[in-house]
């Protein structure tokens, strides 16, 4: 089912953006060197909120522990995380982020 997400505006370079889906799910939202990214907000390795992390270098720098996932692949790029994380595919249509999930 494809969701809107957010507006383009509301993500930044510099803050993830945490959005709860129509069914609960909650997702982050990247923009870096001025694409857009969807991971699962919900670190692999705890309970951490990746949102509340910030992105360095295509990574997801996780706000617990300072593990980190590449936020185009969701693979796991620094421990203590070693389970990769769901990602979406990202499209912009109308000034409006889109995923299909
Ligand atoms: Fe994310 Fe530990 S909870 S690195």
């Amino acid at each position: 089912m494809v969701q809107i997400l957010c507006s383009v505006e509301d993500v930044s370079e510099d803050e993830p953006l945490q959005v709860k889906l129509s069914d609960g799910h909650a997702v982050a939202v990247y923009r870096w060197e001025g694409k857009f990214y969807c991971t699962d907000d919900l670190c692999t390795h705890g309970d951490a909120s990746l949102a509340e992390g910030y992105v360095e270098d295509g990574e997801i720098i996780c706000p617990f522990h300072l593990g980190s996932f590449c936020i185009k692949s969701g693979a796991p790029r620094t421990a203590p995380c070693s389970e990769p994380i769901a990602t979406y595919v990202v499209t912009e249509k109308d000034g409006n982020l889109l995923i299909d999930r």
